[in-house]
Formats: structure tokens, sequence, C-alpha cells
């Protein structure tokens, strides 16, 4: 299957590194222009030098309401990865209410917001656009020392219902991509750590990580014509960790 996304307009949060990162390079080699927003300027400099033109640079925080005002303006938005994301692995009874927030305020509030100001923009030019959330499949099970991820990811998943079922009639599709552990600068802390590579593993029936091109292949399924008739789905790209 090949994407075709000439003159589209893609925004991507969390595009910098990791997932993000590779789900621009994606949009735009299907022939999208991309909308790249991380934090980090160097991060999305060397995106954007690196596909040729296609790619414009938002260095930007996802939990400020400037960058919301500013998506709402886009005048032609079709696709959002609404991507951005981060995780404190802490037990349960150690979770402190400064990490609470920060992990609360980046994978909810703002991933609602993005979405909010993306769909009012297409709303305002009658776009029947895309919205992927980047979920987990920890929106599906929990998981040790993850109470926190996994009650903000299966929020992703009630979100990703809600809108698929309230913007339909609006043409607006919405799905939610949920992986596995995938090697980024995210996770690799944690798979450095052998016990917990080993426990990973031992839950993958697959016998392997998911890679990043596995995500991206999801994403540019969801936002592709192929996936028309598909809306408020979570496409779990998690080797059989949750059919357990
Ligand atoms: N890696 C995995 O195993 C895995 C598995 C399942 C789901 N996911 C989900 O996939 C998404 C991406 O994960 P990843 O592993 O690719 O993460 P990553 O390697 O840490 O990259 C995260 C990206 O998001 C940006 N970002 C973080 N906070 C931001 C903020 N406040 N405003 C704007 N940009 C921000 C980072 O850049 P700056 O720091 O420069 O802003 C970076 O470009 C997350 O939602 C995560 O929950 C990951």
């Amino acid at each position: 299957m090949t994407t075709q996304l000439s003159g589209q307009l893609a925004l991507v949060t969390g595009a910098g590194r990791g997932i993000g990162r590779a789900c621009a390079e994606g949009l735009a080699a299907a022939g999208a222009r991309v909308v790249a927003v991380a934090r980090s300027e160097s991060d999305l400099a060397a995106l954007a030098a690196h596909e040729s033109g296609r790619i414009e640079a938002w260095p930007a925080d996802v939990t400020d309401d400037g960058l919301w005002a500013r998506i709402e303006a886009l005048p032609d938005l079709s696709i959002l990865v609404n991507n951005a994301g981060g995780n404190r692995p802490q037990a349960f009874v150690d979770v402190d209410p400064e990490s609470l927030d920060f992990v609360l305020d980046l994978n909810v509030r703002a991933a609602f917001r993005v979405a909010q100001a993306a769909v009012r923009s297409m709303l305002a030019s009658g776009t029947r656009g895309n919205i992927v959330h980047m979920s987990s499949q920890m929106g599906h099970v929990g998981s040790p020392k993850r109470t926190v991820y996994c009650m903000t990811k299966h929020a992703i998943e009630g979100l990703t219902k809600a809108m698929a079922v309230e913007l339909a009639a609006n043409g607006i599709r919405v799905n939610s991509v949920a992986p596995t552990f995938v090697e980024t600068p995210l996770t690799k802390p944690m798979l450095d750590d052998p016990e917990f590579r080993e426990f990973v593993f031992g839950m993958i029936p697959l016998g392997r990580l998911a890679s990043i091109d596995d995500v991206v292949a999801a994403v540019m399924y969801l936002v592709s014509a192929d996936a028309g008739m598909v809306t408020g789905h979570s496409l779990k790209i998690d080797g059989g960790w949750t059919a357990q």
C-alpha cells in the first residue's frame, strides 16, 4: 500500500525525536506538507533539513495555549498525529503530585486541547479530516509502575471513541495507534535494564519490540483512503501483548 497525501497539510506533535519524527518523515514522503511541533529547535531543524522543504518546524510546547490558537488558525489542516506524550514510571504509592500533574497535563490535557484546536480548524474549512492519537498498549491493560501512564492512555482511548462518534457527521475520522514497547529516547533508559527488558520480551508473543516503522505503517494506513470506513478504532501494534 502506498499512501498518497499530496496537497494535504498534516500536523505532528512530538515530532523532534522517536515515533513522532518518523511519522513526520513518513507523511512528508507521501507528499503531505507537515507542521512539526516539539520544544527542541535543534531536533526540528535537523528534521526540516532532512525532508526537502515539506516540513515546517514549529518549536513550541503542546501544553501552551499559544500553540493551540496557532493550530486553530491553520486554514487547511487535514491530518493531526497527536503524538507528544511522556511517562514517569513510579510505584503507585510513590507517585508524587508533581509527576501526576506533569503526565496528566502532557498526555491528557494537552492532547485534548491540541485535538480540539485541530478539529476547530477542520470544521472552519469544511475539511473531512483525520486524527490519529498516539495511545499505547497501556491504554488497554495495566502494568507495574504505570498507573499514571495507563490512566492517561485509557483516557486517550475514551477520547478517540467519543470524538469519533461526535465528529463522524462532519466526515472527520478519529482513531488511535496503540504500540507495545518501541526503542526510542523515551524508553531506552527503561529497556537498558536487563530485568525489565526480559519482562517486556516475555510479554510479547511475537518475541520482539515494535519498530518505529511498524508504528508509522499503522499511522499511514489510518490516514489513508483505505481506512475510509475506520473510525473510533484502536490499532494495536503490540505483537500480541494485550491478546493474552
Ligand atoms: N516508545 C514507546 O515504547 C511507546 C510505546 C507506546 C506509546 N508511545 C507513545 O508514543 C508517543 C511518542 O513516544 P516516543 O517514545 O517517540 O517519545 P520520545 O522519544 O520521548 O519523543 C517525544 C517527542 O515529543 C516531544 N515532546 C515532549 N514533550 C513535549 C511538549 N511538552 N511539547 C512539545 N513536544 C514535546 C519531544 O521533544 P522535546 O522534548 O524537544 O519537546 C520529542 O520530540 C508518546 O505519546 C508515547 O506515550 C511510545
